[in-house]
């Protein structure tokens, strides 16, 4: 996919020949509690800040052309907060589906939900599955919502139901590839992140899509979460428009 100028006008045209728009960014929304800390303010309020930044970004997203976003929105880890962060998180979640699924719906964008979903209130568990069942047909943007997800359970709900597999004499432990092990994952079917993106200064991943990010781009900056915006965005995607992808190989010009 080459960045073409009215494609993505930002890319500075001496880098636009050779540089390609990711087709597949993830993000890991991170640093509400401490920009709402940081204003006197409680962490709540940053994460309700913070949905205001994922808005922003799923719009951009959708205007420039990229295929998927996959956004971290709470983690298999994330149930060890106090409680009442958690039931606000909760809450949160619901009401973004119930507001924004008709715009999301509307504007062409395909949801569809990673992670566990067997110790979710079984409130949220069909408020998303009507999310992916609405959009299901959609083809613009695909939304990945990563909630409840850890990449590792995520591993080993795979490798059960390969193990399934071998046990009931559909498949050999011999035949087993690497696709076989993407497409069992939670995110079969889509394509690995190119760039995946952590605000709010850690440089770490948390448990996020360990086995899909053999290959990805990093991106670190140190905006919290809910000061990320459209620059933010474009700033990101020009640094890894930059960047030279060698998967082991060679670069282009030692050729
Ligand atoms: C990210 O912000 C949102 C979630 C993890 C749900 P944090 O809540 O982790 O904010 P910090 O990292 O404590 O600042
Ligand atoms: C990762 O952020 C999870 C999400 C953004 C949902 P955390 O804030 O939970 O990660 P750690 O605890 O700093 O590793
Ligand atoms: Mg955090």
């Amino acid at each position: 996919m080459s960045v073409s100028p009215d494609r993505h006008p930002q890319v500075p045209a001496a880098e636009s020949s050779s540089a390609k728009l990711p087709r597949h960014v993830a993000f890991i929304m991170d640093g509400n509690g401490r920009w709402a800390t940081a204003r006197g303010l409680p962490r709540t309020e940053g994460h309700r800040q913070g949905l205001e930044a994922l808005r922003r970004t799923i719009r951009h997203a959708g205007k420039i052309g990229i295929e998927v976003i996959t956004i971290y929105s709470f983690s298999s880890e994330n149930w060890s907060r106090p409680e009442t962060e958690v039931s606000f998180l909760m809450g949160l979640l619901r009401r973004f589906v119930q507001r924004d699924l008709s715009e999301l719906h509307e504007a062409n964008t395909r949801i569809r939900i990673i992670g566990s979903r067997s110790d979710l209130e079984p409130g949220i568990a069909s408020l998303l599955q009507e999310a992916e069942d609405l959009t299901r047909n959609n083809t613009g943007l695909n939304l990945v919502v990563a909630f409840n997800y850890g990449a590792r359970a995520e591993i080993l709900r795979a490798t059960r139901a390969l193990a399934q597999k071998v046990l009931s004499g559909d498949l050999k432990p011999d035949d087993i590839t690497e696709a076989d092990i993407s497409e069992a994952l939670d995110t079969g079917g889509l394509p690995d992140p190119d760039l995946i993106i952590r605000t709010s200064g850690e440089m770490r991943l948390s448990n996020f899509l360990l086995w899909q990010a053999a290959y990805s781009e990093f991106y670190f900056c140190e905006q919290h979460w809910p000061d990320f915006d459209e620059a933010a965005f474009e700033k990101a995607l020009n640094n890894f428009c930059s960047r030279e992808r060698r998967y082991g190989g060679l670069d282009a010009k030692a050729l």
